[in-house]
């Protein structure tokens, strides 16, 4: 009797598909990523990989789909640290119109270091004079060889084309950058980056994501919303949902629905509302989901429970309380989990959706 044996099979680990194996490693992927890079009693961050950057004015990220999320994530916790950054898409960027000297760091997030539009970019900025540093999955990559520095999120090997873990181990790569350049962490964060593994792992073991994609999969379009650091993580929401699902998906800035894509919200089109916190951010998107649910679309509200959201929600996915890092960390498992099983409701190539590929390679 001969055992059949399939190597891809093998590489999935019991799993369905690659996807679902990567999303199950994030727990592991993030504490590979903080591993020797945080005192947890004095908060101290040392990125020695960083430490010889000059003195810098000003931050530009550069990155294309998935990266380019966690890039804006990242240039929101540089601005709340004190440091001008900003997330451009690098299909976009010219250092001609956006000014580049030597105190500015431009900051390549490309999970392959391949990706056409990013190096252009990057080459760009380095003959303009500026200052960079590829964050990026792969060592030795052209991105890594490119720039002045390279900062590794350390995720381990990603199969799936859809960027699953690469996304969380950028944001907390960008969380380490912006407290070395925007001085150390507290101790709040720290422990938001020590918890936030295990936390994962709770929406792992109990998410409710499955029977949520069940209940929805027909629906005509989905929409996503989210404010402040949840904003990026509606973007990715969506842009996940569309690119394994081939479902129409947008994702907005919560406060922004009132001015146009409210005139597609109709009971056929869920709503997903990222709601984390009670501060004053919050409490707004708790309107803009009123707003949603007069018009009579279906509302699955992301929350970690500090506000009143449940009231106007349909369904609710769960995420730990944490600091605004840590539940735009979790927030996006459960989007991750949800385009998923979406998409295994619909039988699509998962794994290998059609018309796109892990890396582009052209402009
Ligand atoms: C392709 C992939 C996306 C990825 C993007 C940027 O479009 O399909 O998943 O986000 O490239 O890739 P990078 O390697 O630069 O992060």
């Amino acid at each position: 009797e001969t055992l059949e044996w399939d190597a891809e099979d093998a590489g999935k680990s019991g799993y369905d598909h690659y996807m679902l194996k990567e999303i199950h490693e994030q727990p592991t992927a993030l504490r590979q990523c903080l591993r020797g890079r945080v005192d947890e009693l004095s908060g101290i961050v040392t990125l020695e990989e960083l430490d010889s950057v000059g003195s810098v004015s000003d931050v530009q990220l550069v990155a294309c789909g998935t990266s380019y999320h966690a890039a804006v994530f990242g240039a929101s916790l540089l601005c709340d640290r004190g440091v001008r950054a900003t997330a451009m898409l690098a299909s976009e960027y010219s250092s001609e119109r956006v000014p580049v000297d030597s105190s500015t760091l431009v900051v390549g997030v490309t999970q392959s270091g391949e990706t056409a539009d990013t190096m252009r970019a990057l080459r760009e900025a380095n003959k303009a004079g500026g200052e960079t540093v590829a964050v990026t999955n792969t060592v030795g990559s052209s991105a890594a060889r490119e720039c002045d520095h390279a900062l590794y999120i350390r995720a381990g090997p990603e199969i799936g084309v859809a960027a699953t873990k690469t996304f969380a181990s950028q944001q907390v790569a960008l969380t380490l950058l912006a407290c070395h350049l925007g001085g150390e962490a507290t101790h709040e964060l720290v422990r938001t980056l020590r918890d936030v593994p295990d936390q994962i792992q709770t929406i792992l073991d109990t998410s409710r994501a499955t029977s949520i994609a069940q209940t929805y999969v027909d629906s005509d379009a989905f929409f996503f919303i989210g404010r402040g650091s949840q904003y990026p993580v509606a973007l990715e929401g969506a842009l996940k949902l569309k690119e394994i699902s081939y479902e129409h998906a947008e994702g907005f800035a919560a406060g922004e629905l009132k001015h146009g894509p409210l005139a597609l919200v109709t009971e056929d089109t869920p709503v997903f509302a990222m709601v984390t916190g009670d501060d004053e951010q919050a409490r707004k998107t708790v309107s803009n989901v009123k707003e949603v649910n007069a018009r009579g679309a279906p509302v699955v509200a992301v929350t970690d429970g500090q506000t009143n959201v449940d009231r106007y929600a349909d369904h609710v996915l769960e995420v730990p309380p944490s600091t605004e890092i840590g539940t735009a960390i979790t927030a996006n498992v459960q989007l991750q989990l949800l385009a998923y099983w979406i998409a295994h409701e619909l039988g699509r190539s998962i794994d290998k959706p059609r018309h796109l590929a892990k890396s582009v390679t052209v402009e």
